[in-house]
């Protein structure tokens, strides 16, 4: 399913990044550009980052623990 329409970013691609290391939405977003025009997806962006055992603190742009 497309999580981001914006960047055409589906869940696959944002559980693949997950597992190639990406930790945060900022690097997903620099990535994929997941987030990077609307925003509408960052919150659906998170939750999968989360699933896949990473959480992002936006405003440190640090990984966190989930
Ligand atoms: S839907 Fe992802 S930036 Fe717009």
């Amino acid at each position: 399913m497309y999580v981001c329409i914006c960047s055409g970013v589906t869940d696959r691609a944002v559980r693949q990044a997950a597992a190639e290391g990406v930790r945060c939405l900022a690097d997903l977003s620099m990535r994929t550009g997941c987030g990077a025009c609307c925003g509408s997806c960052v919150p659906m962006a998170e939750q999968l980052l989360r699933e896949a055992g990473a959480a992002c603190d936006q405003k440190a742009g640090t990984a966190i623990a989930a």
